[in-house]
This record gives C-alpha cells, structure tokens and sequence, in this order.
C-alpha cells in the first residue's frame, strides 16, 4: 500500500477472471472457455479490417454515425438512441457510471455475469444479489429486493452462465413494476442466438426505464476486437454520451462492426449451426447422465454430482486439450459451462468426457 486511497468500493473489487486460453504443457487446445463464435467473423469484416488499415493515421469518427446507421436499419431502430462502446462491457459501465455512486444499489442475480458486481463497485455503489430459482432468474424476488436506494437491475437474456431466459412477458411484468428510480439494463450479448428475439429493443422503444446492450463479440465472432452498443431512452443516450471518451472506438473497429453488422447471412449461418450442435451435446452429455437446462445461448451448463466430480473432468478436459469454463464463481460449483464449438470441437469433447465417464466407473 502507499499513501494514496482509491475511491471507495475499488478495493472490494475481485479481479474478472477470464476463459483459460492455454494448458500447460499442450500446444494444440480447443479454447471452448469464452462463447467465442468457432468460425470466426464475416469474411466483410475481415475485409473491412484490411481496407483500414491503411487509414489509422488519422482520428476516427467521434460519433460513431455510419456504424450507429448501420445498426438502426439492420435492426429497424432509431440510430440518435444508440450508443456505441468498447464491447458491451463499456456501455454496461457508462450506464453504472452515469447512474450509481455511493450509497446506491446495483441488482443483479444469483449467477448473473460477474461483471455486474464489477462495475458497480468501480462506481461506488454497492452490488446486492438476488436469489434465482433452479438457475432461472425470478422477477418478484428482483422486485421483492429493490429499495429506495436501487438505481439499476442488470438482467442477461438469454444468461450467462446458466443459458435459460425469460419470456418477454416476465421482462414486461418486471419493466412495469419496478419503481420509477430503477433503470432496467437488457444485456443481449446472447440475443441473436434465439431466432426472432429482438433482444427487449421493442421494450426500450416502448418505454423510459430500460436499456439494451448488445455486442460483436459473440455471434459477430469479434470478441478480439472489442465492440458493443447499446439502444436507450434519447435522454439517456445524451448522458451516456457525456461520459463517452470521443474516440472510444477506432477506425478499424467501426469499419468491422459495419461491415458485420451488414451480413447477416452470416449471422444466420452461424445461429443455425450453434443450434444444430447445442442440441446434439445436451443430447450426449444427457446420455452420458450430465444434465444441462435448455440454453438458449451458444453453449451448454454442464452439471455434474457434485464440485469434485465437475472438477475432476475438467482436469481431465484439459490434459486432453480441451478448455472449459468452471463457474464456481458464479456459485455453481458443480457445473462446467462449455462453448458449443464446430462439429470437431463437440465431438471432441463428449469423447472426452465419455473418456473421463468410463475411467471413473
Ligand atoms: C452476459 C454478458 N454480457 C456482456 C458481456 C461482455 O461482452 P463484450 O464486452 O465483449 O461485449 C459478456 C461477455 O462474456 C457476457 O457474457
């Protein structure tokens, strides 16, 4: 320590653990530790990137318009209500910024992103976790646990890491009956992998008290190059953007995200192989006798007996080459969360946990 204090709740801060990428001693792994999108993003992105590279000399463009275009006709929204970040995480955190400080309440839920309790804490404010049931988040307990102090209630659907959802009629219910001081946050990392979800937009245009987040990073395939947006009240917007550095994103960024944003043949490409063999491992891990709720996301939550048996195949997984995700943090200790990767990955891993299965027995 030295003499000087950080601003109150930075200390309480636990690190973000991230996705394992490497195991020790193995070259060639299957990283199926960080939802990534097993084939990469559109080949119009990837040109996109080469086209700007030439062009990094000079200052990107500080409101991000021709990408805020893009999104607003691809998504039928209104581009002066969208706001642009550095993944979906610096949306989150211009939101929490903007709204919270000491003395207020962040809700988020019993496994919900860890981020949430994150970016709470860099405000100021303080986190409060909400019970969910049989990893399904409850609207009344969120609305049995809001107080006069809450400010935000951070709601992933599809969620990470569990995958289950909730009916956009239960996301009404609660936008209806939270207070008037509460901001309801939609993170819709996960949206484009439901088919027809619009990821709660309709809800925001709707209404004063709700913000979506989406991101590249997901089924864009662009989590390398860290690009998000978020759609809001227009009084919202103008305070996020207040906050906002002006050149938050850079050239190449906009120019990717446009260009992806644009293909949508490939978004549908991707969603439809993601559910072909999400499918087909709930099916395997459930013959193997490993149970998984229905996700809705791009990857399954594997439950195991208990905490030893979880971590024990996880070991196992990656003596083999294979990355998971535990989530003990998420205070789910005896599941393992596991990206559905392309057809070799997911073979790969249920011979492997048959493997590991068939050694124990
Ligand atoms: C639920 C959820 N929200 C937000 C994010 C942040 O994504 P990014 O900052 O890459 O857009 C993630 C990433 O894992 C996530 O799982």
């Amino acid at each position: 320590m030295n003499q000087f204090t950080p601003q109150p709740g930075i200390m309480d801060i636990a690190l973000y653990q991230g996705g394992k990428a490497h195991v020790e001693g193995v070259a060639n792994v299957i990283k199926l530790s960080s939802n990534e999108n097993p084939f990469g993003p559109s080949p119009a992105a990837i040109e996109a990137i080469r086209a700007t590279a030439g062009q990094v000399h000079r200052y990107p463009s500080t409101d991000h318009a021709e990408l805020r275009a893009a999104i607003g006709e691809v998504h039928g929204l209104d581009p002066d209500r969208i706001i642009c970040g550095v993944g979906s995480d610096e949306v989150l955190q211009f939101v929490t910024q903007a709204y919270t400080g000491p003395g207020d309440e962040v809700i988020y839920t019993e496994h919900g992103f860890s981020m949430y309790p994150i970016l709470a804490r860099m405000a100021g404010a303080t986190p409060v976790q909400v019970p969910e049931r049989q990893r399904v988040v409850e609207v009344d307990a969120i609305l049995a646990a809001c107080t006069e102090r809450t400010r935000i209630v951070f709601l992933a659907n599809p969620a990470n890491p569990t995958g289950t959802m909730l009916t956009e009629a239960e996301v009404t219910r609660l936008a209806d009956n939270l207070p008037g001081h509460v901001l309801l946050v939609l993170d819709g990392a996960y949206a484009e992998f439901v088919e027809g979800f619009d990821g709660g937009a309709a809800l925001v245009s709707a209404r004063d008290n709700v913000i979506m987040t989406r991101t590249f990073s997901k089924i864009y395939g662009l989590g390398g190059l860290r690009i998000g947006w978020g759609y809001a009240p227009r009084a919202i917007i103008d305070v996020l953007n207040r906050i906002r550095q002006p050149f938050n994103l850079s050239t190449v960024q906009l120019a990717a995200a446009e260009a992806a944003v644009r293909d949508q043949d490939w978004v549908v490409r991707c969603r439809a192989e993601n559910t072909l063999w999400r499918g087909w491992l709930a099916e395997r891990f459930a013959e193997l006798g490993i149970a998984s709720d229905q996700s809705c996301a791009n990857f399954i939550l594997a439950r195991f007996a208990d905490r030893a048996e979880a971590e024990a195949c996880d070991l196992f997984l990656q003596s083999q080459g294979l990355i998971v995700r535990r989530v003990a943090g998420y205070n789910l200790p005896q599941a393992l969360r596991i990206t559905v990767g392309d057809e070799s990955s997911c073979r790969a891993v249920v011979d492997a946990v048959r493997a590991f299965k068939e050694r124990a027995a």
